[in-house]
């Protein structure tokens, strides 16, 4: 089955709207719901003291009406008394300062008794409801990092000590691998270290990529802390916490997605922004790849607008369908929204739910009821996969880099990511995301874009996939520094350039004057004639790799632009630039054509999504208008799912 649902805070209402709730659900097709997520304040209000009553109640109520409970742990929000009586417990900004209680989120994530405190709360849950046959999921914590991602308080700074006494064991180590010989940085003990706070200037490289991978260790060791008493308690329950797709603070999801047994999602695609239906794309198709293509739970998305951005655009009639069946199409189990009943108090009662402020008598309820109506008829399709020929590579520590200051350029490495999800995406060619170290041999095409912070291991991997018969492309700002953040010199890429046959002599970033926008570039030698080059340009030396594009313009003008070097089956394609238009197309024509990669649609037609999940073609117009595609009529914002081929795959 398809699970259908969403977040549901009972607590916010009287208990007489209660069997309201649960009769609504039963009409609108829901069969899981997230309960308790911000109840602490209600199940301990004072220290120690614990009131499960209202929740036996509720609980007792959804599974009289048949629906499944995906119990959260309640951690996400301490209650007001606990900082009140251990202040320790708050967060410190990077500026130094200390979040307080009136909001969410606000525990430092190392604080041992912010872990105590959880610890014992989810112990009385879990030997409460563990045997209580509505459970159906364990839901822990709650978007981990979204709000307080790293702490700097000197609890902070303790634990941070520890991990690098375990990471270097010496003192010595870590000033090696630091590189404190620059800025007068040496230290002489572990105790002179602290967390990277505001500083005078640019701080040290190392010090930040080890404190994000920290913040992801602690905020991970915050989740394993709750897990250990539920997996005691409930072998067989399922545990998550959800995610939030390609989150750029402190979570490593590769690290992350081993320790929870399903992978849940929230997604929020701006509906007003005419990218959007890529940009989701593609986050489902990660949440796919987070476990190898293991069927995902879209956790939360919105039934219309959220209030949390400066203007709320409504979803349009038929969009939130049709972003829905984009999740499923894309391996999603589940559909569930934040959040059930649309909040009248609180600061988010401005962000729709599936019961509006106006009530039944609306559209969102009955797009909600509808959609829930439809995805019961497709029970069938759940825990089947989607097959993918091409993977990109997605790598938090390139990520983290790439957002530090004192670089070559300020680069986007989402967009760098994007810019080639979205023209795949167009041409209804299937996407996995990869880990730099994981298995790239089920791949016909693998791209790398600006894996800046690459290990040997990573390189490597990169390197024997190319000279295995796989068609590697990798770009720009790619093997730049090795995993302690050191440049790899000697013309960058490391164990790459031979694999290439490549080598980059000088970076030459596009730069107009301050507060102009860059310049472009111009490249030739591609078969529709010149094309754009932007954001990223540099001296590139080809000594083992036949030239396919040089800049045209400049100082650059004449040099590599674009490399191909042949393999044995496949070619280890160099991108110096950033590519769109034309240029995109010339490439990814001849390197799809090379590896054998065809889309699911031979024509495919602007705006419409195309996938197969388990053999089953899905069509999915995300314009405003209505289209025709491979002989089908699809409404404006319309869906087709078509028959199971038993090929699965191949080209309409
Ligand atoms: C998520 C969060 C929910 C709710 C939602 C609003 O980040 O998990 O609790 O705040 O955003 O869009």
């Amino acid at each position: 089955m398809i699970w259908y649902g969403g977040d549901y805070n009972p607590e916010q209402w009287p208990e007489e709207v209660w069997d309201e709730d649960v009769r609504l659900m039963q009409q609108g097709g829901i069969t899981l719901v997230s309960l308790g997520i911000f109840s602490w304040a209600k199940l301990e209000p004072r220290e120690g003291e614990y009131e499960f009553g209202w929740l036996d109640r509720i609980i007792e109520k959804l599974h009289a009406g048949g629906i499944r409970v995906d119990l959260a742990t309640a951690t996400a929000s301490p209650p007001p008394w606990l900082s009140h009586r251990y202040p320790q417990v708050l967060p410190v900004t990077v500026d130094g300062v200390r979040l307080q209680v009136g909001s969410r989120q606000q525990y430092c994530p190392s604080s041992p008794v912010f872990r105590r405190l959880a610890a014992r709360l989810v112990r009385r849950l879990a030997e409460r409801y563990s045997h209580h046959p509505a459970l159906e999921l364990w839901h822990v914590g709650n978007e981990y990092g979204c709000h307080v991602s790293h702490c700097y308080c000197s609890v902070s700074a303790g634990a941070f000590r520890r991990w690098l006494r375990a990471k270097y064991t010496t003192v010595d180590e870590l000033n090696a691998s630091w590189g404190t010989a620059f800025w007068s940085q040496q230290y002489q003990s572990f105790d002179e270290v602290f967390p990277p706070s505001a500083s005078p200037t640019f701080r040290n490289p190392g010090q930040l990529l080890d404190f994000d991978r920290f913040s992801s260790d602690e905020l991970l060791e915050c989740y394993r802390n709750e897990v250990r008493i539920l997996r005691a308690a409930t072998p067989d329950i399922p545990i998550t916490t959800n995610f939030m797709g390609f989150f750029d603070r402190a979570a490593d999801y590769w690290k992350w997605a081993k320790e929870v047994d399903v992978v849940s999602d929230d997604a929020y695609p701006d509906p007003s922004d005419p990218d959007s239906a890529s940009s989701a794309a593609m986050t489902r198709d990660l949440m796919r790849s987070l476990r190898g293509g293991q069927p995902w739970l879209l956790m939360e998305q919105a039934p219309s607008a959220v209030n949390w951005r400066p203007i709320n655009a409504a979803k349009r009639p038929g969009q939130m369908r049709a972003l829905s069946y984009q999740a499923v199409a894309r391996g999603a189990d589940g559909i569930l929204f934040f959040q059930w009943r649309q909040s009248v108090v609180g600061s988010e009662k401005f962000h729709s739910g599936m019961v509006p402020h106006a009530g039944t008598n609306s559209r969102v309820w009955r797009e909600v009821e509808q959609l829930g109506a439809e995805l019961s008829a497709l029970g069938d399709l759940a825990s089947t996969r989607v097959d993918a020929g091409v993977a990109i590579v997605l790598d938090w520590d390139s990520w983290w880099s790439l957002k530090q200051g004192a670089l070559p350029a300020h680069l986007s490495y989402l967009e760098a990511i994007h810019s080639w999800y979205r023209e795949l995406w167009a041409r209804t060619v299937t996407v996995d995301f990869v880990p730099s170290t994981g298995d790239l041999s089920g791949y016909s095409l693998v791209i790398v874009p600006s894996l800046f912070a690459a290990s040997g291991d990573a390189l490597a991997n990169l390197a024997t996939y190319a000279e295995s018969g796989g068609n590697l492309i990798v770009t720009y700002q790619s093997g730049i520094t090795d995993d302690r953040a050191h440049i790899t010199a000697g013309g960058y890429l490391g164990g790459l350039q031979a694999t290439l046959g490549v080598w980059i002599e000088e970076f030459a970033p596009f730069a107009g004057p301050a507060g102009e926008p860059a310049p472009s570039g111009v490249l030739l030698g591609l078969p529709s004639g010149p094309a754009d080059a932007t954001v990223w340009a540099e001296y590139i030396h080809a000594p083992d790799a036949e030239v396919i594009a040089t800049f045209g313009t400049g100082a650059l003008n004449g040099w590599p632009a674009i490399t191909r070097r042949a393999g044995r089956d496949g070619a280890a394609w160099y991108v110096g630039t950033q590519l769109s238009g034309s240029g995109l197309d010339d490439l990814l024509d001849r390197v799809l054509a090379e590896a054998g990669v065809v889309g699911v649609l031979a024509t495919p037609v602007d705006g419409v999504e195309a996938v197969r999940r388990d053999g089953r073609l899905f069509l999915i117009n995300h314009s405003d208008a209505p289209v025709v595609v491979a002989g089908v009529a699809l409404e404006a914002r319309g869906v087709h799912i078509g028959e199971r081929s038993v090929a699965g795959g191949g080209a309409a």
